[in-house]
């Protein structure tokens, strides 16, 4: 193995000029316009993943984006088969003003990457390439039998991976799932998550008269959609944090007092978040601690509005119509479904007159908790603690993964969140970046992953 770890320091700057190759494809799967782009970043691992030796390696064809599939088996019937999974899509760029650099024009800034999809997922999955590459070239064979499959639609709810993986579990069958998609505890720290939240999205459209309107002939006589919105939007939510959608709790998943502890151990930092994000306090549904808050906890957010006049200085104008984005962050044991159910409910209820008003559902993940025990966890605490020199933390994380659930019940093999990414790498949002030293680092914690997981039984 010491061949290896030497190979991957000494070939850094090929990773990282690579690197930058597959973050200048601007692969934003939401986009119906970069279909080609995302298609494009397809072949370009299909040609990589070849490149580096991976004997077999298909594109899949899907109503959405491609799945990009590859496979070593070559280790044999008496290894063990890691399945690693990830996504080659990335998030849309806009505020696209609030970039210090084009986002798809990677560049280097204080030994980090900047460009959208550098921590979120794209930096990742080539963690792992470049760690296969190094066992392939070094050794000539793989530890274990691998199977890859990276996708592109994991930012919009993975809509076309759920019938994939149904009806292809043979091709699929692992002893364990590997995904690095997720965070460190803080930096130098590594963790495995344990816990994903789940997601409701819907859109509401609030229609109002059939055009724009002179507020002082029609304003007082004609419900405005804008006002409306406000307040359905206002509805959702007390002023201590709580969601108020009839019955949004009633299948939430108590936290116990040992796991209470368990959390409050981990010494989380309000400080460092207070600083991170420039706010004078936290806030968050009353009675929980940050991080219970955080990835124990539903949510419910605005992600967005639009509507009426919002141009410079001011204009007297009723506006036709009204639009916001709604998300909320599920807990075991809440469904997308069912939330989805009673959130549409909740508004057609508080929706004022005068308006027609529409709840389309966007996407949605089903929350999930993954086993802390398993052959593959210890596995990979050993190979991020000898990586990191310090102690693997065990953390559950607000974000989703709508596969994993999927893999779970699907495929019944245990999965590992082994993610190196941080939580101020900007995901998201302007600026992503992820850290160059967790990108190396991260390379050697997989070939040592998979070098342990050899071993399981
Ligand atoms: N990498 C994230 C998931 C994540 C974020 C895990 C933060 C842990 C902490 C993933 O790519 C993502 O952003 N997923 C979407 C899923 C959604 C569109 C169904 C999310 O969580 O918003
Ligand atoms: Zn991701």
């Amino acid at each position: 193995m010491n061949d290896v770890l030497s190979y991957l320091d000494s070939h850094r700057e090929q990773q990282l000029t690579e690197l930058q190759e597959l973050l200048s494809i601007a692969s934003v799967s939401t986009d119906p316009d970069r279909a080609a782009d995302v298609r494009s970043c397809a072949s370009w691992l299909e040609a990589h993943l070849l490149r580096i030796g991976m004997p077999t390696v298909r594109v899949y064809d899907t109503d959405g984006h491609p799945i990009v599939y590859a496979e070593d088996l070559r280790a044999g019937a008496k290894k063990p088969t890691v399945l690693f999974y990830g996504h080659y899509d990335v998030q849309p760029v806009d505020p696209i003003d609030l970039w210090s650099a084009p986002p798809f024009s990677p560049t280097i800034r204080d030994n980090k990457i900047y460009a959208r999809g550098a921590t979120d997922d794209k930096g990742q999955v080539f963690l792992h390439i470049k760690a296969i590459e190094a066992m392939l070239a070094v050794d000539g064979s793989l530890p274990v039998n691998v199977k890859m499959i990276i996708e592109g639609e994991e930012e919009i709810g993975s809509p076309n991976l759920a019938p994939f993986v149904a009806s292809h579990t043979d091709l699929l069958s692992c002893n364990c799932i590997v995904v690095s998609d997720t965070s460190m505890f803080a930096p130098g720290i590594p963790s495995l998550v344990y816990g994903l939240r789940g997601l409701c999205y819907v859109q509401i459209d609030v229609q109002g008269p059939n055009r724009d309107l002179h507020s002082g002939s029609y304003g007082g006589a004609v419900q405005n959609p804008l006002n409306a919105l406000v307040t359905i939007l206002a509805s959702l939510k007390d002023e201590h944090g709580h969601v108020q959608i009839e019955g949004f709790y009633d299948n939430v998943l108590p936290l116990d007092d040992e796991e209470r502890a368990s959390l409050a151990a981990l010494g989380y930092s309000d400080e460092r978040l207070l600083k991170d994000v420039n706010v004078k306090e936290l806030f968050g549904e009353q009675g929980f601690t940050t991080i219970e808050r955080l990835g124990a906890r539903p949510t419910l957010d605005v992600n967005g509005m639009v509507g009426g006049f919002t141009g410079e200085g001011a204009k007297t104008v009723l506006p036709a119509r009204a639009m916001a984005k709604v998300s909320m962050r599920l807990v075991p044991h809440q469904s997308y479904e069912d939330i989805t159910k009673k959130i549409t409910a909740h508004i057609h209820r508080v929706a004022p007159p005068g308006v027609t008003v529409t709840v389309t559902d966007l996407h949605g993940a089903d929350p999930v908790i993954v086993p802390r025990s398993t052959p593959a966890m210890h596995a990979a605490v050993r190979a991020l603690e000898e990586t990191f020199n310090e102690r693997c933390r065990f953390a559950r994380e607000g974000g989703s993964i709508p596969v994993v659930l999927l893999f779970d019940t699907v495929l019944r093999s245990p999965t590992v969140l082994m993610g190196f990414g941080l939580n101020n790498e900007n995901a998201h949002s302007p600026d992503e970046h992820f850290d160059l030293g967790n990108f190396y680092a991260g390379m050697k914690a997989a070939v040592r992953f998979y070098t342990y997981a050899a071993e399981m039984v």
